[in-house]
């Protein structure tokens, strides 16, 4: 196959967006815009990929960067937005080779490798077209007599009402040869209403020397341009729809109102219930249950995991058949074993908790690493932090902790030892030891009812 470029224009600053932020930057299902177009290339085949940016040039480059580091990905830079003609100047130029160039709008999120591949396919010059109920702001395809494709007249430059009837519209790809595209951006003149470089005129150009370009009939409906938050909102919303129902053909079950970024991996049997949120590089084994509200972000959970209501995990690891939650907080770097169990209320951070550990009620467990088997009573706390350094807290196999306990780090209890509830541990517990730091209870008999008696007498004396 000869090489083909894809250059895709990005270099707006998108007005009606109203942002600070580019345009192509905004997040959609946990992706800013021009990823789409981008992975829309690569996956259509094309060999390289050329980004037109220009406002937020910095930000855009350094995420196309990262975000594309295996592929042939680059960014060029329009320093004034002189229109998509010129914009595609910048883009064409860099290319090296004699083969094919695919020239596309930057902000089309829903838009497909299929969609792009169906242009990419046709041999001649090739434009995708679609016919729309409102055409309002569009180029609209004129053709002539024979039908063929002879010019696209952009909204602002419409002089006849037949013209401005014209439902057949510019949703905006390109493929040409390189020198064709080359010779034919070379030409373009800026007289227009607008005064800029219309890439639009290369189809007229192409007629006017005897060539047309070949319409390819396209999908309206994921062409569409997005230009403000309302637009984002329903275009973020087919993106969601479409992620979610590919988990569902692939064995997953996602209730409705769960919400499901690009690029999360979830196996087969698992279900994911409402008002659930995965997110960035989540991966969600088989048979796992993933309860009402839970929030993950980049965190791994293995094989028949139980997260119950509410829970929040991030950049955590869950090994197979855990149950966690409801109510609980894993915090980045807490690495929960096989079949453990974490519950309400129970904060973890930087702590690994070996197969079978427990915490089941409010606990904050901080820069720990707990036994296999090893249980750790209600109201628990690591006291990791003097101020100034993270210390580690250290419970080997089969240790119990008791209630209400303070372990204050650097602290080892050795395996198999009991923490009597309520104790404050500054030293380490050796293994089967009883470490028990509390004062000895002491009964008065008849005392309640004489202090009972004392203080009725002072409130009565008030009054
Ligand atoms: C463009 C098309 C129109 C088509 C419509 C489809 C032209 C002249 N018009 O109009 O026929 O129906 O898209 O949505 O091509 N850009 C740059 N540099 C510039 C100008 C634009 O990189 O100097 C980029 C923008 O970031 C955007 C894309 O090109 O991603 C399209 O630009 P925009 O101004 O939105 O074009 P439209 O007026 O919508
Ligand atoms: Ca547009």
């Amino acid at each position: 196959m000869s090489k083909t470029t894809a250059v895709i224009l990005a270099a707006g600053q998108g007005t009606r967006m109203k942002s600070a932020l580019p345009k192509v930057m905004h997040p959609l299902a946990g992706r800013p815009l021009v990823y789409f177009p981008v992975r829309a290339a690569i996956d259509a085949g094309c060999t390289e990929v050329v980004v037109v940016v220009g406002h937020g040039r910095d930000l855009v480059t350094r995420y196309l960067e990262t975000a594309f580091a295996n592929h042939h990905v680059r960014a060029v830079v329009q320093e004034t937005q002189n229109g998509t003609g010129d914009a595609a100047r910048h883009g064409v130029d860099v290319i090296d080779h004699d083969g094919r160039v695919l020239v596309f709008y930057g902000d089309v999120p829903l838009l497909e490798a299929a969609d792009v591949a169906k242009v990419l396919a046709v041999q001649d010059n090739a434009l995708a077209t679609c016919v729309v109920q409102d055409a309002t702001g569009y180029g609209r395809i004129v053709r002539d007599a024979a039908k063929e494709v002879i010019e696209i007249r952009e909204h602002k430059d419409l002089r006849t009402d037949a013209e401005r009837a014209i439902r057949e519209i510019n949703p905006g790809i390109f493929c040409t040869s390189v020198a064709f595209m080359k010779e034919a951006l070379a030409k373009l003149q800026p007289n227009n209403a607008q005064g800029e470089l219309y890439l639009t005129d290369i189809v007229s150009h192409a007629a006017k020397s005897g060539t047309h370009f070949f319409a390819v009939d396209s999908r309206a409906s994921v062409l569409a341009g997005i230009n403000d938050r309302v637009q984002f909102a329903e275009a973020e919303g087919v993106l969601l729809n479409r992620i979610a129902d590919a988990h569902r053909r692939n064995g997953v079950t996602i209730r409705a109102g769960a919400r499901i970024e690009d690029g999360v991996e979830i196996g087969a049997d698992s279900v994911i219930d409402q008002g659930a949120v995965l997110r960035g590089t989540t991966k969600v084994g088989a048979g796992v249950r993933v309860d009402i509200g839970c929030v993950l972000t980049d965190v791994v959970v293995e094989d028949g995991v139980t997260l119950k209501p509410y829970s929040v995990l991030e950049k955590s690891v869950v090994r197979a058949r855990a149950q966690i939650g409801p109510f609980s907080h894993l915090r980045p770097e807490s690495d929960i074993g096989p079949d453990a169990h974490v519950g309400n209320f129970v904060e973890t951070k930087k702590t690994k908790m070996a197969a079978g550990a427990k915490a089941n009620h409010l606990a904050y467990l901080g820069d720990g690493v707990i036994g296999e088997r090893a249980n750790v009573g209600a109201g628990t706390i690591f006291c990791n932090y003097d101020g100034v350094q993270k210390h580690t807290t250290t419970i080997e196999a089969d240790a119990f902790i008791g209630s209400d306990s303070q372990l204050v780090a650097p602290v080892t209890i050795g395996a198999g030892a009991y923490v009597a509830t309520g104790t404050t541990v500054t030293q380490d517990v050796p293994a089967d030891a009883l470490a028990i730091s509390r004062t000895r209870q002491e009964n008065k008999a008849g005392y309640g009812a004489k202090l009972r008696a004392r203080f009725k007498a002072a409130k009565a004396e008030k009054k």
